[in-house]
């Protein structure tokens, strides 16, 4: 079934653990084994109207090594020899990459290729849930929870994220006026997880509220740490003490532990209502749902803060249009800055700040490497202007923004970060351009069509508002001025993380 065709495929990448456990006979027997299966799998021939098909010498390691190493510079490669669309084997799938924009719609429309089956998976894999798997009402009224965290409802969640806010660096601004010195990554984590937690699941009434939320924080990040280890299908018993990470932090979300929070956002009580539709108040799966949510709102929203400090940090031109425009508009509003923490922005005001919303698409645009994923439920043609493109059941498609995303013709100088790229003549840039058509599609750090982020506006929402009050608040400078690289352990899979991390200081400005 389409359901057991998938069972394997979000396992394509080379794990680390495996080349080191292969020291144990069992596991190495094993790896034998699979390799033998993935060489007999490779066995394939491409068909009339196929793309090209590429299985490398070696099936499970040879092409995902290369892709791991330099994700880019290896998919450029292969599109120079291949062209826009090819089928790659990776680790015993195969799987049509997309990399000519122009055919992104194509593929997001056809009714061939679902979305579902991949999420399935994932969220078995990953958070234990299997309901889904089984129940499509569910997966429905899940997504109709999603209208509250956009329109109207973001005017709330962004209003409670300044809230929440000033509660992280109220403190803060009634110290002395000395610098703190840190290390980024985990400065954005903690900063991150706090303002999305609180304000999405709400506040912890008990005096212990620093050590509750630290405490989540901490057992979220080894989570987080090994979901791509989950997505490859090892079994959570052999990840440590994962499993029982997993079960504290779905423990931390059942209806019973929120009930105790103050101030659960609309989305997590329309979810709740649902939820105890389909589940028995006790079923440990309500709190999995909670952690899928949870995890989808932090860990792509913290890479994407560190990076967005990283590039200013290292900017400070750029650092300081952004203060001016920021500026402006506060003095515009007349919330001149005095002692204390007190800005309130609309969200009219908000989208106004053109450079500051340029610079943030602008990370994205670098540091973005999801891929998005349709599964082939049966054989289809794809029509596409220049020529029709069979795939096969069973396979995968993947469009693959990041080729668009670094593509010279549409992006001048593509590995340099320009924070006014997405400006024109002082406002926002909407048009690009590719062989002298404009785009439909030129930025998708946010997926497209039926799983597109839902959560995309909060995203951009809690980043604005995370910048303006650091710049307007804090003086900001880095110490280690390190070029540093993305680790792209979690390719494919969202906004990778930094190989290391840079300290940097901040003080409150006089
Ligand atoms: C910069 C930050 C973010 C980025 C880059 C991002 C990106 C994405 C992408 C690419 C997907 C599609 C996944 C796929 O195709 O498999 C996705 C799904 C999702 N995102 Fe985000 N996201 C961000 C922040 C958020 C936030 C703040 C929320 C808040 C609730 C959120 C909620 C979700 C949910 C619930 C889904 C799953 C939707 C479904 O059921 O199909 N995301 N996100």
């Amino acid at each position: 079934t389409a359901e057991d065709m998938s069972a394997g495929m979000v396992g394509f990448w080379p794990e680390p653990w495996l080349p080191r456990s292969l020291g144990s006979p069992g596991l190495a027997l094993a790896a034998a084994l699979l390799l033998l299966l993935l060489c007999l799998s490779a066995r394939r021939t491409r068909r009339r109207g196929e793309p090209p098909l590429i299985k490398g010498w070696l099936p499970y390691f040879g092409q995902a090594l290369k892709l791991q190493k330099d994700p880019l510079g290896f998919m450029i490669s292969l599109q120079k020899q291949y062209g826009d669309i090819f089928t790659l084997l990776l680790g015993g799938k195969y799987i049509t990459f997309i990399l000519d924009p122009f055919h992104y719609t194509s593929v997001a429309k056809n009714q061939k290729l679902s979305f579902q089956i991949f999420t399935n998976k994932f969220l078995k894999r990953v958070f234990s849930i299997k309901k889904m798997i089984t129940d499509s009402d569910l997966i429905d009224e899940i997504h109709s929870t999603y209208q509250f965290l956009q329109g109207k409802h973001l005017d709330i969640l962004m209003e409670s994220t300044m809230q929440n806010l000033k509660q992280v660096f109220e403190p803060q601004l009634l110290k002395t006026t000395s610098w703190s010195t840190e290390y980024l990554l985990p400065f954005c984590n903690s900063v991150i997880f706090e303002m999305t937690f609180t304000t999405i699941y709400g506040n912890v009434l008990a005096y212990d509220k620093k050590t509750f939320i630290a405490e989540l924080k901490d057992d979220f990040l080894k989570f987080d740490e090994k979901v791509t280890h989950l997505v490859s299908g090892i079994p959570i018993e052999l990840l440590g003490n994962i499993k029982s990470v997993r079960t504290k932090l779905i423990k931390d979300l059942t209806i019973e532990s929120l009930a105790k929070l103050q101030g659960l956002s609309e989305v997590v009580q329309r979810r709740n209502d649902i939820l105890e539709k389909y589940y028995t108040p006790k079923d440990t799966e309500i709190g999995a749902h909670h952690l899928g949510l949870l995890w989808a709102s932090v860990t792509n929203t913290v890479p994407t803060m560190f990076w967005a400090m990283y590039y200013l940090l290292r900017h400070p031109e750029a650092m300081a249009v952004l203060r001016d425009e920021i500026d402006h508009l506060l003095q515009s509003t007349g919330q001149k800055k005095g002692p204390g923490f007190s800005i309130y922005l609309t969200r009219e005001q908000l989208d106004s700040l053109v450079y500051l919303e340029s610079t943030i698409l602008e990370v994205l645009r670098l540091c973005s490497f999801s891929g998005i994923f349709r599964f082939v439920q049966e054989d289809v043609t794809l029509h596409l202007e220049s020529q029709d493109c069979c795939l096969r059941k069973g396979d995968f498609v993947v469009i693959f923004p990041p080729i668009l995303h670094h593509d010279p013709e549409i992006f001048e100088a593509p590995d340099e970060f320009r924070f006014d790229r997405f400006t024109e003549n002082g406002k926002k840039k909407t048009t690009f351009f590719k062989r002298g058509k404009k785009l439909k599609y030129y930025h998708l750090p946010f997926g497209l069509g039926v799983s597109k982020c839902p959560g995309r506006f909060l995203a951009m929402v809690e980043i604005k508002q995370l910048l303006i009050v650091l710049l307007t608040y804090f003086d900001l400078e880095i110490i280690d001025n390190k070029p540093l690289e993305l680790n792209y352990s979690r390719f494919l899979f969202g906004i990778p993380y930094p190989d290391s991390d840079v300290l940097f200081r901040y003080k409150i400005k006089p």
